[in-house]
């Protein structure tokens, strides 16, 4: 028998009080931004995996030729009971893990953390049909905020997928590895994905496709505060913009507003002025080298045991222990 719960440790104002606080914060600053953990609603989920099919979008590609081939390495070197997953999604690559783990006989729970409900809810529900006798506890949480790690038991492996790391900002990610590693006990094992340093037209392509995907996920984040902060966005009113910073080597995402206008957002009271062509930062997505990845486990107190990229090195995979 499978079993799949769902427990929501976001608080029930999650969508208005930290909303509504991140709102305040990032639109009144300058310049002006959003963190992008709001853009995933029901529709950003969709959006997303529309994004992660895309010809322009190889690094969900790469990582799942990565874990194709070393998902029974993984599996042998971690002998994990359970499998935490932070920012699951729909768990599609993760499957790639579980049947490893199972082959090998030792996994017994799969653990997915999301703040999409939508999603987390379609994955769970999927897998504990496809995955007889496996227990998948979905938890709805912040994982930047969340309490600590859900409990499950070890050895368990934490795995973060899809270079969702790079979307936090350095400070951000040295916090959130410190905290992720106190949380780990001795035999547990942390699974990192991270997108690589390449070609900088490869790498703009990805994050503005032609088809227009990512434009829509990106003004998604418009309607999110028109939903829930009843605000007057006119999404057509901004466009797309990704552009590379070769210094910080990340990539950014930007809503550049076409013309100049004032939103009005009432659950703030707080009406907020676009200069034509002023620009709103919605998502960095920081791009490594092997040895920054090394260097920022090594900070955090964890060690890189195994590297692993795709044939043609666009993404990284490190399997890392706590020391
Ligand atoms: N791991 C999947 C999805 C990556 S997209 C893949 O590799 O394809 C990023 C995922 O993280 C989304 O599902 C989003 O809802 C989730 N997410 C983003 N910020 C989050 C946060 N602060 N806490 C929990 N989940 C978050
Ligand atoms: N973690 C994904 C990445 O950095 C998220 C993502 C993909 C994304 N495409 C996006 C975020 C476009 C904002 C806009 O690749």
């Amino acid at each position: 028998m499978s079993t799949f719960d769902l427990t929501r440790l976001l608080a029930a104002d999650h969508f208005s009080t930290a909303l509504r606080h991140d709102v305040q914060h990032g639109l009144t600053s300058e310049p002006k931004w959003l963190p992008p953990k709001w853009f995933y609603d029901a529709r950003g989920s969709e959006l997303f995996e529309e994004i992660t099919r895309l010809p322009e979008y190889y690094p969900t590609r790469a990582e799942r030729a990565i874990l194709t081939a070393r998902a029974g390495e993984i599996a042998a070197a971690t002998r994990a009971r359970t499998l935490v997953e932070l920012g699951s999604g729909s768990s599609e690559k993760t499957r790639l893990l579980l049947d490893a783990l199972r082959d090998l006989g030792t996994l017994e729970s799969y653990v997915p953390v999301d703040v999409s409900e939508s999603a987390l809810a379609a994955a769970g529900k999927a897998l504990s049909e496809e995955y007889p006798g496996l227990a998948v506890h979905g938890v709805l949480a912040d994982f930047t905020t969340g309490p600590g790690l859900p409990p499950g038991g070890g050895p368990r492996l934490v795995a973060f997928l899809g270079g969702t790391l790079g979307n936090l900002l350095p400070a951000e990610r040295a916090a959130f590895l410190r905290r992720l590693r106190a949380a780990l006990g001795p035999d547990d094992f942390l699974l990192l994905g991270t997108d690589l340093v390449k070609d900088p037209d490869v790498l703009v392509a990805a994050y503005d496709d032609a088809a227009g995907v990512t434009a829509e996920f990106n003004r998604n984040v418009l309607n999110v505060l028109n939903r829930e902060l009843s605000a007057d966005f006119d999404p057509d009113a901004f466009e797309h913009v990704a552009l590379w910073d070769a210094e910080q080597e990340w990539i950014e995402m930007r809503l550049r507003s076409l013309r100049a206008q004032t939103v009005k957002i009432p659950a703030l009271d707080l009406p907020v002025h676009f200069d034509a062509g002023e620009e709103l930062r919605t998502e960095v997505s920081a791009k490594f080298r092997r040895e920054r990845v090394a260097e920022e486990l090594t900070a955090a107190r964890l060690r890189l045991a195994h590297w692993w990229t795709d044939d043609e090195g666009r993404f990284g995979l490190s399997l890392a222990e706590p020391v």
